[in-house]
């Protein structure tokens, strides 16, 4: 299969992304629940105009670079979930909000919330703001809701910040038993809705993570939604949550059998630099989408270890297709994708924002 196509490459399944991205938005919308997809997993405009075309309000992005990248797929709405900081990003920020209808930033932190407001002054911008609530990442956010209560009002102290909603992001829900995201969603919601309540009923609420999006739409109370790796699917989502069907799963590796250095180990010519370093719970950095038993279990820079049943009767040349651990960052190492449709190649889309990262 795909012998003609140099390796490693990504191949994108045309309708199984659609499909996901139809799906998604048909949750969304059912409980009239906004969806903000967040473009850290595709950072392309092609997939981007995907997600606007089929209903998405808005796109979330994390960097600057990626939100002035995916200006021209016609996106009128976005939100940088990230804390900014640096005062000489000014005149990009005033660029970007000139380029939109709504432009909303993050703040997570006291300590963040004086220099988004020094940025903001710097730039003579007075913008909405969501302000991060930790849910249980313990990544940024505020910490308890003593915390998010002092945050609230220092934001509400900043002459060019403007209060909007708060916003969580419950990626711990990848760390969680497989089954177990239910109680994720719902503390998740717990503690949002508590905050808000103590706040003010009229702040949106906005969690977002593939893992718990479809549970939180039916909730009560919840604005808006900002899930990424949902858009492709990966081995995390498909296979450790299990809450993606694997024939939903739109983006694989392609790769070719190099080697067979001894009994049971083949080599593919996808490493590190094609998967990334991240790996599942279990340790694994991709599994055979054809032979799901056949795993990626170590990575070199330029080689993956393919280790499992049947790897020895695997042929020097032949393709194998691979489904990634983390999907995000695979695709920020690829310069472009190609595209398939019944397995035939029909395009090559770009990745737009690839390293964006400032
Ligand atoms: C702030 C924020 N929002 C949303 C997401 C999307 O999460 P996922 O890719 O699990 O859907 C991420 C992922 O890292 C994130 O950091």
């Amino acid at each position: 299969m795909f012998e003609y196509l140099p390796t490693p490459t990504l191949l994108l399944d045309q309708d199984r992304t659609t499909r996901n991205i139809r799906q998604m938005q048909a949750v969304c919308d059912a409980h009239d629940v906004e969806l903000w997809p967040h473009m850290k997993t595709h950072k392309m405009l092609e997939v981007a105009r995907l997600q606007l075309e089929a209903g998405a309000k808005g796109l979330v992005c994390a960097k600057l670079g990626e939100a002035e990248a995916m200006l021209p797929s016609s996106v009128r709405r976005i939100f940088i979930a990230y804390s900014l900081v640096d005062p000489l990003q000014a005149p990009r920020l005033r660029h970007l909000a000139a380029s939109l209808d709504e432009l909303i930033l993050a703040c997570t932190s006291e300590a963040h919330a004086e220099a988004l407001e020094t940025l903001l002054a710097t730039a003579d911008l007075k913008l909405p703001v969501l302000m991060a609530v930790d849910t249980g990442q313990h990544r940024e956010g505020a910490r308890g809701l003593e915390g998010a209560m002092r945050l609230a009002a220092c934001i509400q102290r900043q002459p060019h910040l403007e209060l909007h909603g708060l916003y969580t992001h419950e990626g711990h829900a990848y760390g969680t038993a497989n089954g177990n995201t239910q109680e994720v969603a719902a503390t998740t919601h717990k503690q949002l809705l508590t905050l808000r309540d103590r706040l003010d009923s009229t702040l949106s609420i906005w969690p977002g993570c593939s893992v718990t999006a479809k549970e939180l739409a039916t909730m009560p109370g919840v604005t808006a939604l900002r899930p990424g790796a949902y858009v492709f699917g990966d081995l995390s989502l498909a296979a450790t949550q299990n809450i993606m069907q694997w024939d939903d799963v739109a983006v694989t590796i392609l790769a070719t059998v190099v080697d067979r250095p001894e009994p049971g180990l083949a080599l593919i010519d996808a490493g590190s630099k094609t998967f990334s370093g991240d790996k599942t719970a279990a340790g694994l950095s991709g599994s055979f989408y054809d032979q799901r038993a056949i795993h990626i279990t170590r990575c070199s820079e330029e080689h993956g270890f393919a280790t499992g049943p049947q790897v020895d009767e695997l042929r020097i040349g032949e393709r194998v297709r691979v489904v990634p651990a983390h999907i995000c960052p695979a695709v920020n190492l690829a310069d472009e994708v190609t595209v398939i449709c019944n397995d035939q190649v029909v395009d090559t889309w770009r990745v737009a924002a690839r390293g964006k990262v400032q």
